[in-house]
């Protein structure tokens, strides 16, 4: 495939003491070294995106940077055996987006272990409406049925929902048969319910200002990506046995909780990481995203596409709490 010599990005450089998002002009010198190069066709707008946006977010260490922790393309030139021009592809996790340039791009150059191959019954665009936001959402609810979590056992409480892998995660237990509660800062009932959730509470009803060690059994489960006290509030609420998945620190990081819930109710808190996760059982859980996990109709209600011109914007409304569900990002024209 003869490739352009030029094309654009979204570059976070240096600017006074703090950073600045601009759509630039690179060339494949530009890119860093891998050995599948992939034309991106859709990324996504995930939280941690945001922080990358931003000094001090942690993110990125050197500039300038191409931020994006997921894309979806076609690979335009290979040196790994495993992918030909023309396949289809999905990257997310490691360090994409982190320390390797990222998928708000119109080229990538990564690793051949990082790629997935687009799973039948997934468009490019679906794979990036799921992005880390999905899997991680996929991954919290798969490894609480590992863990024994089914249906019968009662609600299950998401935290954080209107959020990437809040609305995920609503949308994907009540597909599954499961009554979920949606927990939210936002007024968006409607939303929620639209998405499966049979109950929507506030942060404040989840959330109270004192938490107690133990409180009523409420929850059968929890998929939480907010942390902090709210993890705390939801572990004293879990039924015993419970499975709490939790993967993000939205509400902080801190979480003031005791021994009890684990050591009288049995509850188990479960880590979910959606960075390293082995790469044999990543391909399956996409291949699960393309089937039963996939909220078929729900996928457009939560779905918002923007241009890639529109990020820097975006990327700061998530940091900020006013994004709701997913935003898919069109990559080129
Ligand atoms: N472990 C992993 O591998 C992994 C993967 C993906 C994401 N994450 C983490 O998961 C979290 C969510 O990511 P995302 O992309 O879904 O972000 P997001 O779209 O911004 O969703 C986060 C949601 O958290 C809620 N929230 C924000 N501030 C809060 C506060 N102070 N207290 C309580 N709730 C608050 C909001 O939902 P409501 O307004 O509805 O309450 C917000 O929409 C982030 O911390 C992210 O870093 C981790």
């Amino acid at each position: 495939m003869k490739l352009p010599e030029q094309f654009q990005a979204l570059v976070v450089d240096e600017k006074g003491d703090g950073v600045e998002a601009s759509l630039q002009t690179l060339t494949f010198d530009d890119l860093p070294d891998g050995d599948v190069t992939i034309k991106v066709h859709y990324s996504s707008v995930n939280y941690k995106d945001g922080l990358a946006s931003i000094k001090g977010g942690n993110i990125v260490k050197e500039y300038p940077f191409v931020p994006g922790i997921d894309l979806a393309g076609e690979v335009v030139q290979s040196e790994d055996d495993r992918y030909n021009e023309g396949d289809h592809v999905i990257v997310t996790s490691y360090e994409l987006g982190v320390s390797h340039y990222g998928g708000y791009s119109e080229y990538a150059r990564v690793p051949g272990e990082w790629i997935v191959p687009l799973p039948e019954g997934l468009t490019m665009k679906e794979a990036m409406t799921f992005g880390t936001a999905g899997f991680t959402a996929a991954l919290s609810i798969d490894k609480m049925e590992r863990n024994g979590q089914e249906p019968s056992q009662g609600k299950v409480l998401v935290s954080g929902a209107t959020g990437g892998v809040g609305s995920m995660a609503v949308a994907m237990l009540a597909q599954k048969g499961y009554e979920v509660a949606a927990s939210t800062g936002k007024p968006e009932e409607n939303y929620l319910t639209q998405l499966g959730a049979s109950e929507v509470l506030s942060r404040e009803d989840v959330t109270p200002e004192k938490i107690r060690s133990l409180g009523k059994q409420k929850w059968a489960g929890a998929v939480d990506p907010v942390g902090g006290e709210t993890l705390a509030a939801i572990l004293s609420n879990t039924q015993y046995d419970g499975n709490v998945a939790v993967s993000g620190l939205t509400a902080g990081v801190k979480v003031p909780t005791t021994v009890f819930p684990f050591i009288l109710r049995s509850v188990n808190l479960l880590g979910i990481d959606s960075v390293y996760y082995p790469q044999e059982k990543r391909v399956k859980l996409w291949e699960r995203l393309a089937s039963d996990l996939k909220p078929e109709t729900l996928l457009e209600e939560m779905t918002e596409t923007i241009t890639m011109s529109e990020l820097p914007d975006k990327l700061s409304e998530i940091l900020r709490s006013q994004t709701r569900g997913r935003t898919v990002v069109q990559i080129g024209s």
